[in-house]
């Protein structure tokens, strides 16, 4: 195993790269040095990790100098930019964007469903999945191997951090102006989350789908290895700080009931069952928050497909949605 690497986070002072630092000082990373990285805006401010002040530099082709592994969460355009660089001074770079998901030379890895996969990184650069899709394949991945994935429809419920700190900030200015009778500022979420319901993500014209919606059709194929999967999602914002929750229609080649599905959820490695509705137990946002596994409870028998499968799937967006799931990756590659 190694002793210690030289890590950056490109995005350390965003919502997702603070939850990396996080993961990695609770699960022992071998951190030796830590190199925080964000844009000219933040450099010269700290950072605290392992009870140390550490000061964030601004990103440049020198700061990934000797750096082991690169942890990229600070969008699609600084990644495009900058990931490349990194792996071409050697290092592993895990990118929680969507910048290179769809590229046939980059994995698409969530460990616990194809960890095989990330053996073949040709270009040094293993993709992070959508958080949407992260948890959902985590929850599939026991019914594909035993029954194999015929079709899915997923609604999700998904949290506001997942766009940021800048978003959760201007939902906590909405709750506010809401519990103070003022006017609610619509244009920073481009609308109103505050007791409302919205679908904000990039529209795609030819499909009528938000761009959210499609990547987890795309991704869920590429991670099962299967295009042949039907994926048909709706994605909605709730107002929620953090945990998205999925309710998941599952059609299997071969039928399953409840029981066996509940059965193999139980063993499934990062999921845990927490299904009893009779007592008001069932996997809920504020729960899951702050914690690692992705809970799935309201396991039954579709009533209008019979020998499917329904279930409600809910995990933190910012820990096995982004920043855990990384780790793990680079935990899976690096430390052997
Ligand atoms: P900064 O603090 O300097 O803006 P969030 O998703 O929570 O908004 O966080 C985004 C993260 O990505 C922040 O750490 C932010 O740094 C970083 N970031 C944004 N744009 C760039 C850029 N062009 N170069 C490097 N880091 C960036």
């Amino acid at each position: 195993m190694a002793q210690g690497l030289k890590v950056a986070v490109v995005g350390a002072t965003g919502m997702v790269g603070a939850e990396m630092l996080r993961v990695l000082e609770q699960r022992a990373f071998p951190v030796a040095e830590l190199v925080p990285v964000a844009s000219a805006r933040s450099a010269g401010k700290t950072v605290t990790f392992n009870g140390a002040e550490h000061r964030v530099v601004e990103i440049a082709p020198e700061v990934f100098e000797g750096v082991d592994l690169a942890l990229f969460s600070a969008g699609g355009d600084t990644s495009r930019k900058w990931s490349p660089i990194a792996a071409s001074k050697g290092a592993l770079v895990v990118d929680n964007s969507s910048a290179f998901r769809g590229d046939p030379d980059v994995p698409l890895i969530v460990p616990e469903v194809n960890p095989e996969a990330a053996a073949r990184r040709p270009k040094g650069i293993i993709a992070n999945p959508n958080c949407s899709t992260i948890q959902m394949v985590v929850a599939l991945k026991p019914l594909h191997d035993e029954a194999r994935l015929k079709r899915v429809v997923v609604a999700t419920y998904q949290a506001i951090s997942g766009s940021g700190a800048t978003a959760v900030a201007a939902f906590e200015a909405q709750e506010a102006a809401i519990a103070q009778g003022g006017e609610v500022d619509k244009n920073k979420l481009s609308g109103q989350l505050s007791r409302n319901l919205l679908m904000h993500w990039k529209p795609d014209p030819e499909t009528g789908y938000q761009e959210e919606e499609l990547k987890m059709v795309s991704e869920t194929r590429k991670i099962f290895g299967d295009p042949a999967i039907a994926v048909s999602p709706t994605a909605v914002r709730v107002p929620v700080v953090t945990a998205h929750s999925e309710a998941i229609t599952v059609e299997t080649h071969e039928p399953l009931t409840a029981e066996r599905a509940r059965e193999l959820l139980s063993k499934a490695e990062g999921v845990q069952v927490v299904d009893d509705l009779s007592q008001g137990i069932y996997p809920q946002p504020i729960d899951a928050a702050g914690q690692d596994p992705v809970y799935v409870g309201r396991i039954r028998e579709d009533v209008g497909n019979p020998g499917g499968i329904q279930m409600w799937v809910v995990s933190d967006n910012l820990r096995k949605g982004a920043a855990l799931n990384a780790v793990q990756i680079a935990e899976k590659v690096l430390l052997k």
